[in-house]
């Protein structure tokens, strides 16, 4: 028999309990949002009665290792669990948020990062990870800004994929896999004024051309599961949502694999008043497209009476289980349940790889925002690190998975395991003892802890706290080699840090191995390369600010006398702190003698983009060029830039380099009014710079 024989043969003996099981995802232990205790004996003996698929949460390997001997050896059909568990940025080796991340523009980089995790999680008996969380974000008020990558579709969507792949590896059958969830389908980051959970009302537009298109490309890339939101959109609850999950996700998208509802998503349909009893809400999650339940249980209560009473077809509950299964049998649980769980697996986790992988993403991840000259500073030079983070360890930030904080490098011990000399002044207090200009560099920490940021935590005051502030002032009036290193979830607002210091590192939650990358950035053993993957505006009140927005009819002109009329704001610039894609490093670029290798294209040609980049510095240096397209005019609004390719080019001092992109027909596309993925003959602005503020700019003609 094939693979899809055995599961046919499987389905066929199972009764209807057991084929709703399949469907049941449980936590085990305790309801996480209520945080009761739940009566494990009653999920035993629920597995025992093959009324469970899967289960969330637990990573105690002696556990699973028992849930998985009551399913194989104990219910009757010998169905095996899968082990779901969220490995977000690192099992137990944490790696930098995945914001900070994104900010690395290094596909490859998330790929070994997401190797590296699935080699943790899946030697400690994990089958899934609940990643890549591809919302598209805009509002740093949302605590989830944290998990994403940033703002921007197309570098969301270069990044889910290399996020699936890492997992996914070639094959789910091989050793150190993972089955990856891309999530949540579909708009959650949009949840209205940041706050977490808030519904979502955007065009049909939006969703297609800035929401949809990282798990278009998570599904080409082969993601395993999809897993729907909290939010409402299109006067739907996401997970109840028969457009979304139908229309969009199985038909236009394609997606064959299983879909999985959030952590009580289901029974919320109660709450959003769409619902007035549970097996309304069974009856509505599974119709629009649920096949797997999470922390909550209408399945197991109503969908057996919901199919006797000819409510819900039977071979629908055939076809959900079918997927299940499988994903079982992809996982190679069939062949072997107990293949994930081996003797003394701590082996396997924090190890000298892991670990160095952690210190290349941290390094990777970390922004130059701002270097007035006082960056790098040489090791033997005499270094202050002052403010509440410099030895710290809460640099690891939501998601932490099995991390901890205690094995985290802070970054005083950083320049002591690094043999720098360094002088600590955790408070103002202690600074106020020292005499700051004997310092060549005094490194002030500022920024969130490691729970402002993440689900849950949204945010109205992005400012610096006032201590932290009191201590930076204090730092400036005494010094001016004052380098701010931000630790933070989000894009905190940070004008007047970037007014006063000569420097700042902007480091997210580094993870791990955060000290180490930062000792390694201050003294230049290697050159930022990092860039904002997510617009930091200079004032609150500009949110959402991103720089991929629509143009309006009277677009900003400082120098017309109608001012008034145009689209600004009476009290503060337009301008972010820092555009989506700025970034620094240590040497000098500039880029010139951009050219295209002609001047019209069609869909049986492509345009060959060249631009010459000169490091003017005698530094190596990483510089991310970044290639943006304009539709001049468009039958529909369209935004004012759109990233469509990127490199990582490595130079040495002085060195020169030629370097290309291409650009086909598909770049220029986008939907019409009729909603047609089309590009329109018309012409467009290709545009190059190290930022999306860009520098070089040439017109073509698309003829599609
Ligand atoms: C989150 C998901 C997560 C799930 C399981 C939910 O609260 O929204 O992103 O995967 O919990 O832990």
């Amino acid at each position: 028999m094939n693979n899809n024989e055995t599961i046919q043969h499987l389905i066929a003996q199972m009764s209807l309990v057991e084929k709703i099981g399949q469907l049941q995802q449980t936590s085990y232990f305790s309801d996480v949002i209520t945080g009761s205790e739940l009566d494990t004996s009653e999920t035993l003996q629920l597995i025992r009665d093959g009324k469970i698929g899967s289960i969330l949460s637990v990573h105690d390997v002696k556990i699973l290792r028992e849930l998985q001997r009551l399913a194989v050896e104990e219910s009757r059909l010998g169905i095996p669990l899968f082990f779901a568990f969220d490995v977000i940025h690192g099992y137990r080796t944490a790696f930098p948020i995945n914001l900070a991340l994104a900010c690395s523009f290094d596909p490859l980089l998330i790929e070994q990062v997401a190797t590296a995790s699935a080699f943790e999680a899946s030697h400690s008996g994990m089958h899934l990870t609940f990643s890549p969380m591809v919302d598209i974000v805009r509002d740093p008020r949302w605590g989830r800004v944290m998990e994403s990558n940033g703002e921007d579709p197309f570098l969301s969507s270069v990044l889910a994929a290399a996020y699936v792949k890492g997992y996914q590896g070639k094959n789910l059958h091989d050793d150190g896999t993972l089955a990856a969830c891309v999530k949540h389908f579909a708009g959650y980051g949009f949840s209205e004024a940041g706050r977490d959970y808030n519904t979502v009302d955007i065009s049909n537009r939006q969703l297609f051309t800035t929401i949809l298109p990282p798990f278009r490309a998570a599904i080409d890339a082969g993601v395993a599961m999809v897993m729907t939101g909290f939010n409402v959109l299109f006067d739907r609850p996401a997970t109840a949502n028969d457009y979304l999950l139908q229309d969009v996700l199985r038909q236009q998208l394609q997606f064959q694999g299983v879909i999985i509802s959030d952590y009580s998503s289901t029974e919320e349909l109660m709450e959003h008043k769409v619902a007035s009893t549970i097996k309304e809400v069974a009856y509505q999650c599974f119709s629009a497209g649920i096949d797997h339940e999470m922390g909550a249980t209408s399945f197991q209560t109503s969908l057996a009476s919901l199919v006797q009473e000819g409510e819900i077809a039977l071979s629908d509950i055939d076809a959900a289980v079918h997927r299940l299964l499988t994903l079982k049998q992809k996982l190679g649980l069939f062949a072997d349940p107990y293949r994930r769980f081996y003797h003394h697996h701590e082996r396997f986790l924090l190890t000298e790889e892991t670990k160095q992988v952690a210190l290349d993403a941290a390094q990777k991840s970390i922004i130059l925002l701002k270097n007035s000259g006082i960056l790098p500073c040489r090791s033997d030079k005499r270094f202050a690190v002052v403010g509440p983070f410099a030895t710290s360890q809460d640099l690891i930030g939501e998601w932490p998975g099995l991390a901890k904080k205690e094995e985290v490098i802070s970054l005083a011990d950083a320049f002591l395991a690094s043999g720098i000399t360094v002088d600590v002044f955790p408070t103002l207090d202690d600074v106020q003892l020292a005499s700051l200009d004997q310092y060549d560099l005094v490194v002030v920490t500022l920024g969130e802890n490691g729970n402002e940021a993440g689900e849950g935590y949204s945010k109205v005051d992005l400012s610096i706290k006032k201590e932290q502030l009191n201590m930076f002032d204090y730092c400036v009036s005494n010094s001016n080699h004052v380098l701010a290193v931000v630790f933070a979830g989000r894009p905190l607002i940070i004008t007047d840090i970037d007014k006063k210091a000569q420097a700042i590192l902007y480091a997210f939650q580094p993870g791990t191995q955060a000290g180490l990358a930062l000792v390694n950035l201050i003294t230049g053993v290697t050159s930022p390369s990092a860039k904002c993957a997510m617009t930091f505006p200079s004032h609150q009140g500009q949110i959402p600010l991103y720089y991929n927005h629509f143009k309006t009819g009277r677009p900003i002109k400082l120098d017309d006398p109608m001012y008034r009329y145009r689209t600004h704001y009476i009290d503060h610039s337009n301008e972010p702190l820092y555009p989506f894609g700025y970034g620094l490093h240590y040497g000098v670029t500039v880029l010139s003698s951009m050219s295209l290798s002609r001047q019209e294209i069609t869909p049986s040609t492509s345009v060959v983009v060249r631009v010459q980049i000169e490091n003017q510095s005698g530094v190596t240096i990483t510089e991310v060029v970044q290639c943006y397209i304009e539709a001049l005019t468009y039958s529909v609004a369209r935004p004012v830039n759109e990233l469509k390719s990127f490199q990582r080019v490595n130079l040495l001092g002085q060195q020169n380099q030629t370097i290309e992109f291409e650009l086909h027909v598909e770049d220029f596309k986008s939907y019409n009014i009729d909603m047609i993925w089309t590009a329109e003959n018309r012409d467009y602005l290709i545009k190059v710079g190290t930022s999306s503020k860009t520098v070089l700019t040439e017109k073509i003609h698309i003829k599609d």
